[in-house]
């Protein structure tokens, strides 16, 4: 199979960077050591993973890197090699990340669902130890003893959900690995400022979207190194699910509005020449408690235009991007409700007021269009109105609402995504409608893109 570029990945990346689904415990798995694997840049011993009597056995070969420590906003580099036996039985750090706030329940409520409060408690148990030192992968191989030698295909999980935090390290790949026959890769990439800071303050392009880069470069080493887990290097899936689909809409935003306010946050001079000097002299805490404030629905730090990583030919040359697509296959799609999670937990469960809906259309359009915000405002109103009925009950608003945010954020976008694939039989598109329940009157139970992934291996493994 011929090579695609690897910079041409990165539409795919965007469409696929994903939500975290999380195992129930934040640790490794357990077990007896496995074989030693030999790789090009070293050996490594892993553990057996057991999930009860139904599933086969896999190995897990954990905290494998992927790139050599990474510099404060440069691009990754070759990982090193090692002599010896590395220990691949424990998760390495996390990269450096900042969780929503969960010390309050009471407060935090006030901005999200109990789902996903429950799920971010999970989701922190896996992130207590932090490093910029975090560019690490974790193999999971159904190959064992005999099997060795088959070739399996490979599945490349890349975490999601916000662009701030999370790690591989939280989706236990052991249970997909065994029942599907496949080798799980789960990665770490660099978050938030780290990750994502664009710092083109001037009309010069200096590279920004680390983070994508680190993922390219995990993608890379899984080419160079799978087969000796079993692995088969050209039948490789990128996967995940969530927010990351609705990059496209990201990229629209003012990077570097986050930029300044972070420069000011850290008392380093907003130049072209001074700031990242500076901004790598800094220490980790000061650049993670800098003040930056994101308008609603939008992330501080995300995947923007640099001119490099991600230049404006994915606008303005459709045609000879699309070119570049050929080599792959997709599959995107949607839930029933993507936007549920952006209500609060009274909101979701008992439904809004006229004036609650309309005042968060009104701030997501003030947030993300520039032009005719009135007129905008009130044709998403009207559209999303059922006309057929003359009562809005606040549960019946709530659905209009979410359905409204979540065309906007992530059915839209990941369309637009699936568009600027060649027109042939290898794109498909899905929506995904388990667990949904939109009669009237009752409390639903929607699952969005969040749960999905978790749900899944939940269920797959009970
Ligand atoms: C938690 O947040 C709620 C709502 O904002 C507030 O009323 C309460 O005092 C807070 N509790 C603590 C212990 O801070
Ligand atoms: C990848 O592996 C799957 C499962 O074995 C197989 O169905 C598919 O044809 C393979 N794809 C490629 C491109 O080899
Ligand atoms: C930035 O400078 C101000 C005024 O000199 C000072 O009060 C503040 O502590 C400095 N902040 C940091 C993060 O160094
Ligand atoms: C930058 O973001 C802040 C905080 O959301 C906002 O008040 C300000 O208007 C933004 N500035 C620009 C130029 O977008």
């Amino acid at each position: 199979m011929e090579r695609p570029p690897l910079l041409a990945m990165v539409p795919l990346l965007l469409a696929l960077l994903t939500a975290s689904g999380t195992a129930e415990r934040g640790r490794a798995p357990q077990g007896k050591p496995s074989r030693v694997i030999r790789t090009r840049r070293g050996s490594v011993q892993g553990v057996e993973v057991h999930n009860g009597p139904r599933l086969p056995p896999v190995e897990a070969y954990l905290g494998l890197p992927y790139a050599a420590p990474p510099t404060r906003f440069m691009p990754p580099t070759s990982p090193p090699s090692w002599s010896g036996v590395r220990d691949g039985r424990y998760f390495r750090p996390v990269c450096p990340q900042q969780l929503p706030d969960l010390s309050n329940r009471t407060a935090a409520l006030l901005t999200m669902p109990a789902e996903r409060y429950e799920r971010l408690l999970r989701l922190r148990q896996f992130l207590t130890d932090e490093s910029e030192d975090c560019l690490f992968l974790n193999i999971y191989t159904p190959a064992t003893g005999e099997t060795a030698r088959a070739r399996y295909p490979v599945m490349v999980y890349v975490h999601g959900e916000s662009f701030s935090y999370g790690s591989g390290n939280a989706l236990d790949g052991s249970v997909l690995a065994s029942f599907g026959a496949v080798v799980v890769v789960t990665l770490n990439y660099r978050l938030g400022v780290l990750g994502f800071l664009n710092s083109n303050l001037e009309p010069v392009r200096a590279v920004a979207n680390y983070g994508l880069l680190d993922i390219v470069a995990a993608l890379e080493f899984v080419r160079l190194t799978v087969a000796a887990f079993g692995g088969d290097p050209t039948n490789v899936t990128v996967f995940g699910h969530g927010a990351g689909a609705a990059c496209i809409n990201f990229l629209m935003t003012n990077p570097l509005n986050a930029t300044v306010q972070l420069a000011a946050g850290v008392n380093c001079t907003a130049t072209q020449s001074a700031l990242l000097p500076c901004l790598r002299t800094q220490p980790l805490s000061a650049l993670l408690a800098a003040p930056v404030v994101a308008p609603r629905f939008l992330p501080p730090f995300g995947p923007s235009l640099d001119g490099i990583v991600i230049n404006d030919e994915l606008f303005t040359r459709r045609a000879s991007y699309a070119h570049r697509l050929v080599s792959y296959r997709v599959l995107a799609g949607v839930t029933a409700a993507d936007a549920d999670q952006q209500l609060s937990e009274s909101q979701l469960s008992d439904g809004v007021t006229a004036a609650q809906r309309d005042s968060t259309l009104r701030t997501y359009v003030q947030n993300t269009y520039s032009y005719h915000l009135n007129e905008l405002v009130s044709v998403v109103r009207h559209d999303y109105t059922d006309w057929s009925r003359g009562q809005q009950p606040p549960r019946r608003l709530r659905d209009q609402l979410v359905h409204a945010l979540s065309d906007a954020q992530y059915v839209a976008p990941v369309t637009r995504t699936v568009d600027m694939y060649p027109d042939d039989q290898n794109t498909y598109f899905y929506v995904f409608n388990g667990g949904s329940d939109y009669s009237d009157g009752k409390k639903v139970s929607w699952l969005s893109a969040q749960t999905f992934l978790y749900t899944c291996a939940l269920s797959v493994s009970s």
